[in-house]
């Protein structure tokens, strides 16, 4: 879907299929569109508006009579005024396009003037026009790489979206509007990689994307395959990529704004597990096929980069701190060689690990990389992000992420601009003393896995031991909000990128943040 901007109301300039406008429960419809309405007063006046009360929602449909550029208009409802809240904005436009899409409305329009309205002192007019454009990109998406053109007969994608001002295009309002849609292109980006199938999005295909990323974006990048990961001692890393008939990579990608070479790095550790079988210890054949997408964590770094490469072409925006991401990437699979259930491993650390579990690989990978980071730069902050356990998806549900962390103004900031962007993070324990149950009947310093009870704990304990003294570190458990087991409303079934939105926001956000201890 392609972004125009376009001025003036009587479209000389712009034809549209279908303008999407939200308005609010009980009040006018027209109203929200003063300056469309009066050059197309259809708008005002449609049957189709005679049911539509403006609910959560709700839709109507409404067309012009005459030959005008303007064809048609949804109203999408937002609910009553006084419960607005930022997301219901996205949710609205989403659930506008994808009826669009539905009915094979290739150019649609976006008047800004129906988004002065909902602003508010939390929300300025311009946050409102990127939330918007990003309900649109996000709403239209569908994963379609692998449809053939049989199969393409029946998805539609609209191509283009014109976001009309009244008179001239506001400077903010712009780039507000071209960093969303970079956000955007990351997030699409991440949800398409995440969606492919395993034998597509395997370990060297991450790497040739993020060697793609690297050379068009100019980010430096490294990556490393099993000879390395031996030679450099990351053993719980290699030991889980050994059943695979695949190499595993190691992919590191790089910014550095030009004249902050001092500045410490935020580094993203993403979980790039191309496919869980679980290992020796095999997962059930039931809803095994979705275990392609536990390359969600890594998926979402590279989108980030995806994303911080279409801000630094955006002429006047601000440059992000300097960010370092590492993926470990491997398939976990059974085979002669694969680790068994009692196999020890030396980690990156030193600490010795006994593999009582394989499915319990997530962690495994993880650990060596979080050491590695602490090895190779002086980090500002750590967060990895990763499809870590069933445990977090009982104990929170399918939308929510477990937050965890080894600092109270890390933890606390993440948690904010969660609750601002509508990701929906929650702060989760770890209990320092409970290292005894992993360490009980150990032949190892201590067990890749505890009990069933606990489990999202248990991981983010199993990793707490690879953070060093004073070095801030905060843990996103996405095994429920990485993915939706269907479609819904404003949203295609399938990878969703979560947590991109806050580590975008945490990137590239004004306010400083400092690290605290617990
Ligand atoms: N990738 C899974 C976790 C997962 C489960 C992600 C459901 C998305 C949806 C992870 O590697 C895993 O298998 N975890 C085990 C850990 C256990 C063996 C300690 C789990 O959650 O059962
Ligand atoms: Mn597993
Ligand atoms: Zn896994």
């Amino acid at each position: 879907m392609e972004i125009h901007f376009k001025t003036g109301c009587e479209g000389a300039e712009w034809q549209a299929d279908c303008a999407i406008i939200p308005v609010f429960q009980d009040e006018n419809p027209a109203h929200s569109v003063p300056g469309l309405a009066r050059c197309f007063p259809w708008l005002g006046a449609g049957a189709g508006l005679r049911d539509f009360t403006g609910k959560k929602g709700e839709l109507a449909l409404l067309y012009s009579e005459a030959d005008d550029p303007l064809s048609r208009a949804l109203f999408t409802g937002l609910g009553r005024r006084e419960g607005f809240a930022p997301r219901m904005l996205p949710e609205a436009v989403a659930v506008a396009v994808r009826r669009a899409a539905g009915l094979k409305l290739a150019g649609l329009l976006l008047p800004a003037e129906a988004l002065w309205p909902l602003a508010n002192e939390t929300l300025s007019p311009d946050s409102l026009l990127a939330e918007a454009l990003l309900g649109a990109r996000l709403g239209a998406y569908v994963y379609k790489d692998c449809k053939s053109a049989c199969g393409l007969e029946d998805i539609f994608t609209p191509s283009d979206l014109t976001l009309l001002f009244e008179r001239e295009v506001p400077a903010a309002a712009r780039l507000a509007a071209l960093k969303a849609e970079a956000l955007a292109k990351g997030m699409i980006f991440a949800r398409d990689i995440i969606n492919a199938p395993a034998n597509i999005a395997t370990p060297e295909r991450m790497e040739a994307e993020a060697a793609d990323l690297a050379a068009r974006h100019g980010f430096k990048f490294s990556s490393h395959g099993p000879d390395w990961l031996q030679q450099q001692g990351l053993n719980a890393f290699l030991s889980v990529s050994l059943g695979s008939a695949r190499e595993p990579r190691l992919l590191i990608l790089e910014y550095t704004p030009p004249g902050a070479e001092q500045e410490a790095p935020v580094v993203l550790v993403g979980k790039g597990i191309t496919f869980d079988s679980g290992g020796i210890s095999l997962k059930p054949a039931e809803g095994m096929e979705r275990m392609k997408r536990d390359m969600a964590g890594a998926g979402t770094v590279l989108g980030l980069f995806a994303a911080l490469g279409g801000l630094l072409s955006i002429a006047g925006a601000a440059r992000p701190r300097p960010v370092l991401g590492l993926m470990p990437c491997t398939e976990n699979m059974p085979g002669g060689r694969a680790s068994k259930p009692g196999d020890v491993v030396r980690t990156l650390s030193g600490k010795s690990v006994e593999i009582v579990n394989t499915d319990a690989e997530g962690r495994l990978i993880l650990c060596d990389c979080l050491t590695l980071a602490q090895k190779i730069s002086a980090p500002a902050a750590i967060i990895d992000i990763a499809t870590l356990t069933g445990a977090c998806v009982v104990a929170l549900g399918q939308k929510a992420a477990g937050l965890f962390g080894n600092d109270r103004a890390l933890i606390d900031k993440l948690l904010a601009l969660s609750g601002n962007n509508g990701e929906r993070m929650w702060p989760m324990p770890i209990w320092d003393e409970d290292l005894d149950t992993l360490k009980e009947q150990s032949s190892a310093d201590f067990n890749n896995a505890g009990p069933r009870e606990g489990g999202a704990s248990f991981a983010a304990l199993f990793l707490k031991q690879f953070i060093g003294r004073g070095i801030a570190w905060a843990h996103l458990d996405i095994a429920g909000p990485a993915f939706k087991s269907k479609a819904e409303p404003a949203a295609a079934g399938g990878a969703s990128a979560f947590g991109l939105r806050t580590l975008w926001d945490f990137v590239t956000g004004e306010s400083l943040w400092q690290p605290h201890s617990m």
